[in-house]
């Protein structure tokens, strides 16, 4: 089987899905690769790397989609709204896709996915269990994120990071506030760190308390409790207006007391909770920096303008939405070895393996048959259940 690398072509995006290096890895499991020319270039991979390897490279986007069993592409059509959808004439019936596809987003852009016929996968979808920790790609890009959101907002605020003993006196470090700690979280925490700040960090789930602290950050106690904080898959669950409204006033000294603050908290599929108001940004120095990682999704920041930077009241507040493009070369290699081991996963000597039995491959199976066959996105959407889900 063949599969191919599309260039991306969301606005700015600069990561390719496969990188040379996984190309003898799939060569392995019986898998050539093709890539449209140019498609690594951005992200530090000329064309002659990946034909090293033994990839071939097609001249057009059209020729390389003709060519192609399998589809790989970092932003697809669902996770790619600007650009996306001329992809869909390209494709071809039961030709497989996989990527970022944005699976409880748009419904109607699903419907249209699945109407083509495409077979596709969702990389969001990949449960949270120790045996698809190296195909979930939404850790990888959240690890990309939290990295490049403290660089960002040390090169913004107008204020060292570490503390420095000068012979012209003392700084003091700065103070990093990370509000919400899962992966993009935990990376922040670590970098900040690095960098000398002094940091802190809240998350409703209460297991996060003992990770903060591993990394040597303070846990802020904000003595309200959750409800049922976590779900079974780990993920935080959606509080009510009342919870939200009750933390805002228990963060309120707290984000006053940082010179920067990063938030990430983000229920999926649900819009992110506003934990930051107008007001407690007007309580902060100004200087102060915002860096909104949940502004795709709405903000966490009351103030954030998705994918824009704003300034109020001498407060930067950064809605950046593609962090992760912007650390490219690295982005794109953990990308790909995710998608290689997925690939590894579904692909048995050079024979796609449907196998429905198995989690991974049916939890993140989104469209099959001209259907949308996900179970929990069919529940999510209050679509009725199929009766045979997608077999092979
Ligand atoms: P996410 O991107 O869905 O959310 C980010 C963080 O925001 C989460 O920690 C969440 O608890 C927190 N949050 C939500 N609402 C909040 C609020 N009102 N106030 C403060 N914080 C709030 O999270 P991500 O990074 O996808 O991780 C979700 C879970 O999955 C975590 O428990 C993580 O450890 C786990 N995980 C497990 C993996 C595995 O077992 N293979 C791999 C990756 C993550």
């Amino acid at each position: 089987m063949i599969v191919g690398v599309p260039k991306e072509t969301y606005p700015g995006e600069r990561r390719v899905a496969l990188v040379p290096s996984v190309i003898p890895t799939l060569a392995k499991a019986g898998l050539q690769v093709a890539i449209e020319q140019g498609a690594g270039v951005s992200a530090g991979y000329p064309d002659a790397l990946y034909s090293e390897k033994g990839a071939k490279i097609l001249p057009n986007r059209a020729a390389l989609f003709a060519t192609a069993d399998i589809i790989t592409q970092v932003l697809c059509y669902g996770s790619n709204d600007s650009t996306g959808k001329a992809d869909l004439p390209l494709m071809r019936r039961d030709q497989l896709l996989i990527g970022f596809l944005r699976p409880l987003g748009s419904v109607e852009i699903i419907a249209e996915i699945a109407h083509a016929g495409v077979l596709s996968f969702a990389v969001e979808l990949m449960p949270r269990t120790t045996r698809a920790q190296s195909m979930d790609a939404l850790s990888s890009m959240a690890t990309a994120c939290g990295y490049k959101a403290v660089l960002v907002a040390s090169d913004v605020l107008p204020r060292f990071f570490p503390m420095l003993t000068t012979a012209a006196g003392t700084i003091t470090p700065a103070r990093v506030l990370i509000v919400g700690v899962g992966v993009a979280g935990l990376q922040a925490i670590a970098t900040a760190r690095r960098l000398g700040a002094v940091v802190s960090a809240y998350d409703l789930r209460p297991v996060a308390k003992e990770q903060v602290q591993s990394l040597g950050a303070r846990f802020v106690e904000l003595g309200i409790e959750a409800k049922d904080a976590q779900d079974a898959r780990g993920y935080a669950t959606a509080q009510g207006e009342d919870f939200y409204a009750r933390q805002r006033e228990a963060m309120k000294k707290v984000v006053a007391e940082n010179d920067v603050v990063i938030t990430t908290a983000s229920v999926p599929g649900k819009k992110a909770p506003v934990l930051i108001t107008a007001d407690m940004v007007r309580a902060m120095a100004p200087g102060s920096v915002i860096i909104d990682l949940a502004a795709e999704r709405g903000g966490n920041c009351e103030l954030t303008r998705s994918g824009e930077t704003i300034v109020e009241n001498g407060v930067t507040i950064i809605g950046e939405i593609n962090l992760a493009s912007t650390v490219p070369y690295h982005a794109s290699s953990l990308y790909a070895r995710n998608i290689a081991a997925f690939l590894q996963h579904l692909v048995k000597d050079g024979k796609l393996n449907l196998d429905m039995s198995d989690d991974i491959t049916r939890e993140t199976l989104l469209t099959q048959g001209g259907e949308i066959v996900n179970a929990r996105v069919r529940e999510f959407f209050s679509l009725p259940a199929l009766v045979a889900q997608g077999s092979a």
